[in-house]
């Protein structure tokens, strides 16, 4: 039932590197370049968690994705040609257990931004990070690094905290309440912002950091690094309409996430900025739908790793409202087939049809996973691309 096409061999480690203006030798030279990401006004597209084992479909189809470091390189090459627009990691340190212990193999998402930025010439890589686990000023340094590295390509997915056991693994304490969540990361942001932002040196006295005499140099390249956040609460999302340029939520019904985005954007625009709504989608295209479906079926229902996918919606349901919790039954199978992403599932004008509808329900733009990424998102790039770009959708 899988695709025949595999992507386990190796791959030239470099490839040349297209020269770009480099800004300024002077290491306290203030960011003035445009974000390249935030140039683009087309429908957004990228791929979400190719750094993680199984990608998103939790299943145990041998075919599965392996994210290893050669696959990883492999896939941004392909949408980097393709103009793809960015690609986006999940930072998690421990699996959800099954059989497969989904996700239990993670390559860390600095430094797979920074291998993927260096290799790439247009692609915009974000790195995710958990507000708990790491220091403000460390951060806004790598992203800098990365930033200066890529001329403007690194971005910054900001996670205020959901995983209890993670936590837990890590020797740290998840707030019960979103309330102190959120209050700790937008103390973590604002500082990350000002270590960007400020010229000089300057002491922090606030509720979470105390620091004397900082200042952070380099800064980015670009003007700023596009922030993106996933949020579903309530405060989850005043954090997001404040401080990101993208707020990812899920898709399940469109017609609810009609009211969703333009709430979103309205609130966004109470606060006098403009933000992206952003969803992800997994993608099953086949020549015709009775293919499509029967894979579908195949991996993501009878080989499906139904331990650990309801090991991630009992998670998601106790510590998370990114999901609604009235849609539990659909949510499940959808977990099983892209880890809750809105279905593109059918033939090339099907999907396309599907990313237009997200279009008109108000989305910027979605995250695209596949079974085998690399081997499936050539078809996707030669039948479905087109179909988008003669719809006035995408540019390239
Ligand atoms: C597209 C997307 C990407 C996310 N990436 C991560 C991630 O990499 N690591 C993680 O622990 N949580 C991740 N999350 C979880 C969110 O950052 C957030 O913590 C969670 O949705 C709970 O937020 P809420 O309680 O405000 O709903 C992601 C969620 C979505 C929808």
């Amino acid at each position: 039932m899988g695709q025949c096409l595999h992507a386990r061999d190796t791959v030239p480690a470099t490839r040349p590197y297209r020269e770009l203006p480099s800004k300024s030798t002077d290491a306290h030279a203030m960011p003035t370049q445009p974000t390249p990401l935030l140039q683009r006004k087309h429908f957004l597209l990228g791929t979400f968690a190719s750094n993680c084992s199984s990608g998103m479909s939790v299943t145990k189809v041998p075919e599965r994705w392996q994210n290893s470091w050669d696959n990883n390189l492999k896939l941004a090459r392909l949408l980097d040609d393709a103009g793809i627009d960015f690609m986006l990691p999940i930072a998690r340190w421990i699996g959800y257990g099954g059989e497969t212990n989904f996700h239990g193999d993670v390559l860390e998402t600095v430094t797979w931004a920074t291998g993927l930025v260096a290799q790439t010439r247009q692609l915009t890589v974000f790195a995710t990070t958990h507000t708990a686990a790491n220091h403000p000023v460390v951060v806004a340094k790598q992203i800098a690094t990365i930033d200066q590295l890529g001329r403007g390509r690194a971005g910054l997915n900001i996670v205020a905290g959901w995983n209890n056991p993670e936590y837990e693994a890590l020797g740290l304490k998840l707030a019960p309440d979103h309330e102190t969540r959120y209050a700790y990361a937008e103390e973590w942001y604002q500082l990350v912002r000002k270590l960007w932002q400020d010229p000089g040196r300057f002491d922090w006295d606030g509720a979470h950091f105390q620091l004397k005499g900082i200042h952070s140099h380099p800064k980015p390249y670009g003007e700023m690094p596009p922030i993106l956040n996933a949020a579903g609460s309530g405060l989850g999302r005043e954090f997001a309409t404040r401080n990101a340029n993208f707020l990812f939520t899920p898709a399940i019904d469109l017609a609810r996430s009609k009211d969703e985005v333009a709430e979103l954007h309205g609130s966004a625009r109470a606060k006098g900025r403009k933000v992206g709504v952003l969803t992800f989608s997994h993608v099953v295209c086949r020549p015709t739908e009775a293919e499509a479906r029967a894979y579908l079926s195949h991996f993501g229902q009878q080989h499906a790793d139904w331990a650990a996918v309801d090991n991630l919606v009992n998670l998601q349901f106790a510590h998370a409202q990114s999901f609604p919790h009235d849609l539990l039954a659909l949510i499940r199978d959808r977990m099983a087939a892209g880890h809750g992403g809105f279905p593109l599932v059918g033939t090339p004008q099907q999907v396309a049809q599907g990313i237009i509808s997200l279009a008109e329900a108000g989305f910027s733009g979605t995250t695209l996973s596949f079974v085998d990424y690399v081997a499936e998102f050539p078809y996707f790039r030669d039948t479905v691309l087109p179909i988008l770009r003669a719809h006035g959708l995408r540019d390239a």
